[in-house]
């Protein structure tokens, strides 16, 4: 194991919440509707853009490209106020223990995520100088569940993809770091994500020890 590619929303922090929310208020604010439960996870991993489309074919709605650029945009501006209080405090359970011991056993660190905000919410974090990369999602030509942004994460620490771990939370991510080549660990529930390698149901149960054994058994 040579190198771990993170997600960062729903892995590392908890600002998978707060995407949800801003999507919420982006839709009851133009649409005067209420967004279920259950779009959440269709949103998840995948990027602002499609996303948004996700939204729109829920709510039955077709906008003009200026205007839904406007509507990614707007969502964006409030998700990044619900991040303005974000601190290291926010970072998940079990995540610093697990980067630290990823770090003393030589493993270098790389972000994989679809968000463009990725530098920033680190910075707020106090993450910026334990990744050795952040892979830029607008770089890569598909998004999750296509494997680019792993691969972009693993080639950006000079890692082949089927040396590293990966480790997200959605159903989207886990098919691109298996389509990568990579061992894919599941922060979440087998009824989504049944197809990752390695799943615990939160980011508490990550332990390093235990991701090696499976890595091992692989
Ligand atoms: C992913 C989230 O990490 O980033 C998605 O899981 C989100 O919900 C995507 O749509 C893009 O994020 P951003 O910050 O660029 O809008
Ligand atoms: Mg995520």
């Amino acid at each position: 194991m040579k190198g771990a590619l993170f997600d960062l929303d729903g892995v590392i922090a908890d600002t998978a919440v707060y995407h949800f929310q801003a999507w919420r208020k982006l839709a009851r604010d133009h649409f005067d509707r209420e967004l279920p439960d259950e779009l959440e996870e269709k949103t998840k991993g995948v990027s602002r853009a499609d996303s948004l489309k996700v939204i729109l074919d829920y709510l039955g709605v077709s906008v003009p490209q200026k205007e839904f650029d406007a509507l990614a945009a707007e969502k964006n501006e409030a998700y990044r106020g619900l991040l303005a209080g974000l601190t290291s405090a926010d970072i998940l359970p079990g995540i610093p223990e697990l980067i630290g011991q990823m770090k003393r056993h030589g493993i270098k660190l790389s972000l994989a995520s679809a968000s463009m905000n990725g530098p920033f919410i680190l910075e707020k974090l106090g993450l910026s100088y334990t990744f050795d990369a952040i892979a830029d999602p607008s770089k890569v030509a598909a998004g999750k569940p296509a494997p680019d942004i792993f691969l972009e994460a693993a080639s950006e620490i000079g890692e082949k993809p089927e040396d590293c771990v990966g480790l997200e939370d959605s159903v989207a991510g886990i098919t691109a770091i298996n389509t990568a080549g990579a061992f894919s660990v599941g922060v979440g529930s087998p009824n989504e994500l049944g197809h990752a390698r390695l799943l615990v149901p939160n980011t508490g149960a990550l332990k390093y020890d235990d991701i090696e054994k499976a890595w091992e058994r692989r």
